[in-house]
């Protein structure tokens, strides 16, 4: 009989886009394209299983998605909003969760509560969106680019504006998948250095304070609100310094012809983008979010199924 493998973790979490071998992103990847073609194939892959969705912060998207993939695979949710770890330590939150629930998808103001909730659970922790990441939002945009552009190698990414979460998630996991990830952002609002050092180990990624420069020549051009959830006080002074970095038709122009325009959603209409952007035949952002529902089927049947 063949030695028991260690090198995969007991159970394995989505706390960050790294918490996912190569190996294992492509097959979510893999699952997540099977699941929209062929959804009754997996309609009763998680019967029987109660996932816990913790909410800090709003969400349609995330909320909605995870809750219907979960149904939509055979199981079932519980969605609870507010605070993690206000009324009793984080460890102990977990600890009651998990004696109830195959798995917890949590969206968190700070990272470290994600990473606790994965350090006391006994059920796989998915990362619903953090100030430092947002994974499934990354599996969504990558299928959408494959199904749009037909592959992810030697195509360039740019992401113009704040150096967030959704960037993050970006460069570290369209990097590794073969893209060019090309970052402009402010002064100041730069990507956090230890994930640009991650990323940039992995894969292809350049970074200015040139919208123009990461723009040309790219196939896929990607924005998102210019003060993230947790920044809000920050609004105005980000006011200043981030209209040079609007996508608008201008912009989107010095990109290849046939470039996408990409969102995570929500957008703020005439901030960091238009509604001409948003409303052209270039906006795959409709595609994005109907994504977020087979992507994280993808996910749910790798870390559960
Ligand atoms: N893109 C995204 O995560 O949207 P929600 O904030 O609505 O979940
Ligand atoms: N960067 C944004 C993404 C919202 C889906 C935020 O964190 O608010």
């Amino acid at each position: 009989m063949a030695a028991p493998s260690f090198a995969e973790p007991l159970i394995q979490h989505l706390t960050e886009d790294l918490d996912l071998s190569q190996d294992v992103l492509l097959r979510v990847l893999d699952l997540a394209a099977q699941a929209k073609r062929t959804p009754h194939r997996f309609s009763q892959a998680l019967a029987g299983r109660y996932l816990a969705l913790l909410f800090e912060k709003p969400s349609l998207r995330t909320r909605v998605t995870f809750e219907l993939a979960i149904k939509q695979l055979g199981g079932d949710a519980v969605t609870s909003v507010g605070p993690v770890g206000e009324r009793e330590p984080v460890k102990d939150v977990v600890r009651n969760l998990d004696r109830w629930t195959q798995g917890i998808v949590a969206r968190v103001f700070s990272q470290e509560t994600v990473k606790e909730l994965a350090q006391w659970s006994h059920v796989p922790v998915i990362n619903a969106l953090s100030d430092l990441y947002h994974p499934c939002q990354a599996l969504a945009d990558m299928q959408t680019i494959r199904e749009r552009l037909g592959r992810w190698e030697g195509l360039k990414l740019a992401f113009v504006g704040d150096g967030n979460n959704v960037a993050h998630s970006l460069m570290l996991t369209a990097g590794r998948l073969g893209m060019h990830v090309a970052v402009a952002t402010p002064k100041g609002y730069e990507p956090k250095s230890h994930v640009i050092a991650a990323a940039s180990r992995m894969g292809r990624i350049s970074l200015s304070n040139d919208a123009l420069e990461a723009v040309e020549g790219a196939h896929a051009v990607y924005t998102d609100v210019w003060a993230s959830m947790g920044h809000e006080g920050e609004k105005d002074a980000r006011q200043q310094s981030f209209p040079p970095y609007r996508v608008d038709e201008a912009l989107m122009s010095k990109a290849r012809p046939e470039a996408i325009f990409m969102h995570c959603l929500p957008a703020k209409r005439g901030e960091e983008t238009t509604d001409a952007v948003m409303e052209s035949a270039r906006s795959v952002v409709f595609d994005q979010a109907e994504n977020r529902l087979h992507a994280q089927k993808g996910l749910l049947l790798t870390l559960l199924g």
